[in-house]
């Protein structure tokens, strides 16, 4: 009988600080009205604290799912952060998350792909369960874009937030349930629309580069946005078709919450109504690798075993995918 890998419990953290649309519009020259209806967003979290980085967050997701599941840290055999706002170049998020919450057997890894850097964590987490090698691994998507946004440029500035999520991936012999199928892509010709300039081994920083402002998001929208909406709609098509499913199939989309309208999009593709798509980007925008954790972490008491969801991700590389998944657990059990 194959090990299936299985979602058994789920974690989340949000600062408390929210950067609200007419604190932007204080900011740089936008509107509430511009914001929401071009992306859905009415407010974000913003870490303010000195001193906390995205490995605080994540390891304060981490600990909500180890008390919620009643583990130890000892008990964690590996972790994968999904980030693209690193504590710093090296060492790995990974490590920092691990220390600070005493996981002392585990190893772990940071997984670079941006926006889709959960899923693609997620697949590489259940491949481990999958070979029998592990039976607690912990992925976290997290991520602090407030450090690296220019909060002068409106068109990048309105879109981002801060936040973690978490999830536990342990083994079942229950084949009806766990993570089932997963579509993922990468084309490394997109990264001109979606970069860090500066800070990399091509363009090291320097005063000149702080001075250009290369050290923040750049992100020319539109094409993003027209890729986004074809490459997040195909591949969670293509998913469902492979596997034999329509829409009336799944229970809940968990889509990467970018902009409103790619979402809508992609569950207009998928024949799924609103009321199936997980959707909390006004509260937290765009919180690149959390996005998809922190649905979970906001909708899992109205999960039920069974359930089928579908998690869709687009994001800068380009990078992209759709993972498909049987929930294992009824929600309310949860913490
Ligand atoms: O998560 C990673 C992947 N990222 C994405 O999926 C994001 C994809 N892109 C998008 O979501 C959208 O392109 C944005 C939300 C970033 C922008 O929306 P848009 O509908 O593509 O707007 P636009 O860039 O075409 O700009 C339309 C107008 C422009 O003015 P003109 O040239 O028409 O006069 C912009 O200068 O809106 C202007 N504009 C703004 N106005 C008020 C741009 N930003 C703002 C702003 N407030 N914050």
């Amino acid at each position: 009988m194959p090990t299936r890998a299985c979602i058994t419990a789920v974690g989340g953290y949000v600062p408390e600080t929210r950067l609200t649309n007419a604190d932007l519009e204080k900011m740089v020259d936008t509107n509430d009205e511009w914001i929401k209806t071009r992306t859905g967003i009415s407010e974000r979290r913003i870490l303010r604290e000195p001193g906390k980085a995205t490995s605080d967050m994540g390891a304060k997701a981490v600990e909500e799912l180890l008390k919620k599941r009643n583990l130890s840290p000892l008990d964690i055999d590996c972790l994968i952060c999904a980030t693209v706002t690193p504590d710093m170049v090296f060492p790995a998020t990974a490590n920092i998350i691990c220390d600070k919450i005493g996981a002392k057997n585990a190893w772990g890894f940071d997984q670079a792909a941006a926006c889709s850097g959960f899923l693609f964590a997620v697949t590489t987490a259940a491949m481990f369960i999958e070979s029998g090698r592990y039976k607690n691994v912990i992925v976290v998507g997290a991520d602090k874009m407030s450090a690296i946004v220019d909060y002068s440029d409106r068109a990048t500035c309105i879109l981002f937030g801060d936040g973690a999520g978490a999830v536990l991936i342990e083994p079942s012999t229950d084949n009806s349930i766990g993570i089932k199928d997963s579509l993922l892509r990468t084309d490394g010709s997109g990264k001109e629309y979606l970069h860090m300039k500066a800070g990399g081994s091509l363009k090291p920083a320097s005063i000149d580069t702080v001075l250009a402002k290369e050290h923040y998001a750049f992100q020319d929208g539109q094409p993003v946005f027209k890729f986004a909406v074809k490459g997040m709609a195909d591949v969670s098509a293509e998913l469902l078709e492979r596997n034999g499913l329509t829409g009336d199939d799944i229970q809940w989309l968990v889509p990467h919450q970018a902009n409103l309208r790619i979402i809508d999009a992609t569950a207009n593709r998928m024949g799924l109504p609103r009321e199936k798509v997980m959707i909390n980007i006004q509260k937290y925008g765009n919180t690149t690798a959390a996005t998809i954790p922190l649905c979970l972490w906001d909708w899992e008491h109205q999960l039920k075993k069974g359930d089928n969801l579908v998690f869709a991700a687009f994001g800068g590389g380009f990078t992209w995918g759709a993972t498909w998944i049987t929930w294992a657990y009824d929600g309310k059990q949860a913490g």
